[in-house]
């Protein structure tokens, strides 16, 4: 098979296609023909040497869609559409970028469905991150306020749509003006442009703040983003786009609001049970939520791929077709 493995840490360029045995059978594994996969900032970051406990070299990829080849259990049929999701796949063991990938039966998502591969391969680690985060995290319901920091990110382009199938208001955010019209074309009711603080214009539209809050940014803007929840409201981080892990200085008492809350999400396949994926693929099929897709990329375009998602010029999610 052909596999796009990571040789070292580095650049883009040290990812190189090469010619790997297709990985062998084993109980409780199942061996799934790739059609495609999502890029993702986390590929990104192991790619650029963040991962410590990544040993190169290493076939990358921590979600797929594809055909089952080969299940010894009998719980897949051969041929049978699946996704996989994390588990340590791209990470602990190689994953997605590749032809054929092994990965164990409890990261196996089955689904049904017409739509293009290119479109299947966008969706599972990213709905398996917004469902998580909004509803197991941030448990939102009909009605509330919901502000999304780091807007225009895939993540935050699908949390909108769903959190709007899902009945609340969106307030985005963006450092970008000119992408102001973009996030409202995708649904937000209002947008702020994000110069590291938006709790003051915020209080402006909604004088007691919002229920909750969907932290991208991370750390950077995480003390203002907790400035902005109303009594009882509750922040969410999820992603880490400004690059900073450690929050140096944090009064507990003084930077979370009173019976404010702050939680984390750090998605797992388990977190999504089997039929969620199949719901949501029928929600994008009968046009309920569209989905962002920036570029779909060949599979021999892999380096051009996280040069542009490194560039941070993508607008939605970038996925390679094999
Ligand atoms: N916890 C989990 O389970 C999980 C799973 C998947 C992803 N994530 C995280 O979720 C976040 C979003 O991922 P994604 O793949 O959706 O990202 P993405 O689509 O690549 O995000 C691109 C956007 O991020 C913004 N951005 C880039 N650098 C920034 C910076 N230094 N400060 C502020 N904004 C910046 C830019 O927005 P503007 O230019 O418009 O401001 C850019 O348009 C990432 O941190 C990712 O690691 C978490």
């Amino acid at each position: 098979m052909k596999a796009a493995v990571t040789l070292q840490s580095g650049s883009p360029e040290v990812i190189e296609i090469q010619e790997r045995a297709i990985p062998e059978i084993k109980e409780g594994w199942v061996l799934i023909r790739i059609k495609a996969f999502g890029l993702n900032r986390s590929e990104l970051f192991t790619r650029q040497g963040h991962s410590p406990n990544v040993v190169f070299p290493r076939i990358q990829g921590i979600e797929c869609v594809g055909t089952v080849e080969e299940d010894l259990s009998g719980t897949y049929t051969k041929g049978q559409k699946v996704a996989a999701i994390m588990g340590g796949m791209g990470r602990d063991f190689d994953g997605g970028y590749a032809e054929y990938t092994l990965v164990p039966l409890q990261i196996v998502f089955p689904f049904e469905s017409n739509l293009p591969w290119s479109t299947l391969g966008s969706i599972p680690e990213m709905f398996q991150t917004v469902s998580g985060s909004l509803t197991q995290a941030l448990e939102v319901r009909e009605g509330e306020t919901l502000l999304i920091r780091g807007g225009t990110s895939s993540i935050g382009m699908l949390s909108c749509q769903l959190a709007k199938h899902l009945g609340l208001t969106v307030i985005s955010t963006t450092r970008n003006k000119a992408k102001k019209e973009f996030l409202t074309a995708n649904g937000a009711d209002h947008v702020l442009i994000d110069n590291g603080t938006v709790s003051q214009d915020l209080k402006e539209l909604f004088p007691e703040g919002v229920n909750k809050v969907l932290e991208l940014i991370g750390i950077k803007t995480l003390k203002d983003s907790l400035r902005c929840i109303k009594t009882g409201g509750m922040v969410c981080m999820t992603g880490i786009l400004g690059g900073e892990w450690t929050l140096r200085e944090f009064t507990p008492m003084g930077d979370i609001p009173s019976l404010g809350k702050l939680t984390v999400y750090m998605g797992e396949a388990a977190n999504l049970k089997k039929g969620m994926l199949q719901d949501f693929i029928d929600a994008i099929a009968d046009g309920k939520i569209s989905l962002n897709i920036d570029k779909v990329f060949r599979f021999d375009q892999i380096v051009e791929a996280h040069t542009y998602m490194e560039s941070n010029m993508a607008k939605g999610k970038l996925v390679v077709e094999i």
